[in-house]
């Protein structure tokens, strides 16, 4: 497995390559829902690059940045074992040299709401690095999770606006055996809170089930609140004509808190 930390380094060890690359983006304290997304690209793809960035302009609250786990010995051992072929890990200097170069990149219209409200230049934060990422790893293949489905949605985006030539694939959430969608910042749930968080995959589910309607999502956000999380949002996104499946499609997305943590979750109509 290579590690590289300079991008120099990374885009000439690219270009020597020519096999075709997949590219995981993340933000490192993997787990199995990262791990998932990695043996995905490495089915499909001669190479597979996984990057660790922690990305500061997509935090909205300073707290969150500085509280964000980093565990990249640990990370390294895990992509080691699976055997991806390359790990880069800029330093924020190259990522971001001065603030006025910051902007290379605009999120389109699905950065509105839900998220892009609830946390304020959220979006732009994530499609400014991804532009940098997708630039000089100049990946086949990039492959993120349905966990964030609006960031699916954003990144298809800018595929679809600047980068044609890549393949977006979404995968499906990894959960825990009851159903809590796999995260870094589940570590901070106590046992009890774990044992709550299930419930909102439960009432997805059911919610689901009935399509979504008006008084399943009214029966759903009631379960959740009544076991002990406070809903931020609970409603249904719509997209159509995007390179993600179904291209014309329906999902309720979730976000909350549970114990101070924040949680988010989406089921697909
Ligand atoms: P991060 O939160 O580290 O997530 C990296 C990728 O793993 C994302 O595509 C995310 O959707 C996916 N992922 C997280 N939990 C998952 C789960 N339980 N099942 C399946 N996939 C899961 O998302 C980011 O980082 C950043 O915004 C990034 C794209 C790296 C830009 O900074």
């Amino acid at each position: 497995m290579k590690l590289f930390y300079s991008t120099r380094k990374l885009v000439s060890w690219r270009q020597s390559e020519s096999g075709s690359v997949g590219f995981v983006p993340t933000m490192g304290a993997l787990h199995d829902g990262h791990l998932a997304l990695m043996r995905e690209s490495m089915q499909n793809n001669d190479f597979t690059i996984v990057s660790i960035f922690v990305n500061p302009k997509q935090f909205n609250r300073q707290e969150d940045f500085d509280n964000y786990p980093n565990t990249l010995k640990t990370d390294l051992k895990k992509l080691q074992e699976i055997g991806v072929s390359a790990v880069f890990v800029p330093t924020m200097e190259e990522v971001y040299p001065t603030e006025d170069t910051y902007k290379t990149a605009k999120p389109g219209a699905f950065a509105i709401g839900f998220e892009g409200d609830f946390r304020p230049g959220h979006f732009e934060g994530v499609v400014n690095v991804v532009d940098r990422l997708f630039y000089w790893t100049n990946p086949n293949q990039v492959y993120f999770g349905q966990k964030d489905l609006q960031q699916c949605l954003v990144i298809s985006d800018l595929i679809k606006e600047k980068y044609k030539d890549i393949r977006f694939n979404w995968i499906p959430t990894e959960r825990e055996s009851d159903g809590l969608a796999m995260s870094s910042r589940n570590k901070r749930l106590s046992e009890n809170g774990k044992h709550i968080g299930q419930q909102i995959y439960a009432n997805l589910f059911k919610c689901a089930e009935q399509e979504g309607v008006k008084a399943a999502l009214d029966n759903c956000r009631n379960s959740i609140v009544s076991s002990g999380i406070d809903v931020e949002y609970l409603d249904i996104i719509h997209w159509n004509d995007m390179p993600v499946e179904p291209k014309t499609g329906r999902a309720i997305v979730f976000a909350g808190y549970l114990e101070g943590v924040r949680l988010i979750d989406n089921i697909i109509l």
